[in-house]
């Protein structure tokens, strides 16, 4: 391990494993791992639980400009090594990962007041480097100057059957049909929106893992760390 610290951003698709990668890096190389999709997710289910968004998904966007400045978000390290996402000091892990937030959280991530507050809590996390931070427009607009960019990508019905297998596996009643529909849509919602687009950076480096398996996907991540930190 170097003593070097930098800052590693992965971007990508929805469920295109990027969080697996990221998370299991850290680890590895004793990073702090930042889930900033959470992040997202977390304001969603605050802006749901304080009936900001009605039954059509429009967004009471005064309200919640107003209580974006008071809605803490945190993460709690857990004894298996993942981390937990904390709402107002309440952990959230699970609710947030729900269909219900899924359909939600685009149109709360494309609020420009949204990813200004959230940006802000980004870079102060990131203010010492040695972090991994996964999301979509972390290497572009987060930390452009991120000595590591990844950008991941996999087909939409390949991202779908693991987000459908990951939340059967949960117990979650779900449909495989169901669950590509919202991957398409988010795809398009991220990669549209006017504030800060899904956008690969151009000094990104792509990994399109539709045919991998985890462990090559790893091996391939450590030899992108490895090169950066060796000043390849
Ligand atoms: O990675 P995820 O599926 O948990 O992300 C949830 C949503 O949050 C996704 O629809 C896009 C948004 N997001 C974002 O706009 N910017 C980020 N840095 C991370 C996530």
């Amino acid at each position: 391990m170097s003593d070097k610290k930098i800052i590693i951003a992965i971007d990508g698709y929805s469920s295109s494993g990027k969080s697996t990668m990221a998370r299991r890096l850290a680890a590895e190389i004793g990073y702090r791992y930042i889930d900033s999709g959470a992040m997202y997710r977390a304001v969603t289910l605050y802006a749901l639980e304080h009936d900001m968004i009605d039954a059509e998904g429009n967004i009471d966007l005064e309200a919640l400009r107003t209580a974006l400045p008071s809605i803490s978000i945190d993460f709690r390290p857990m004894p298996d090594g993942t981390q937990h996402t904390l709402l107002d000091g309440r952990d959230v892990e699970t609710e947030i990962r729900q269909l219900r937030v899924s359909d939600n959280v685009s149109p709360i991530a494309a609020v420009k007041e949204v990813r200004a507050a959230l940006t802000d809590m980004q870079r102060t996390l990131g203010r010492d480097k040695g972090i991994v931070m996964d999301g979509r427009d972390i290497g572009t607009t987060v930390f452009p100057q991120a000595e590591l960019k990844i950008f991941v990508n996999a087909s939409a019905e390949m991202r779908a059957r693991r987000r459908f297998i990951e939340m059967s596996d949960k117990g979650e009643p779900v449909n495989y049909e169901e669950v590509l529909a919202n991957v398409v849509r988010r795809d398009h919602i991220d990669e549209t929106r006017e504030e800060s687009p899904l956008r690969r950076a151009d000094d990104a480096i792509d990994l399109d893992n539709s045919n991998m398996t985890i462990d090559e996907q790893n091996a391939w991540l450590d030899k992108q760390y490895k090169r950066v930190i060796n000043g390849e």
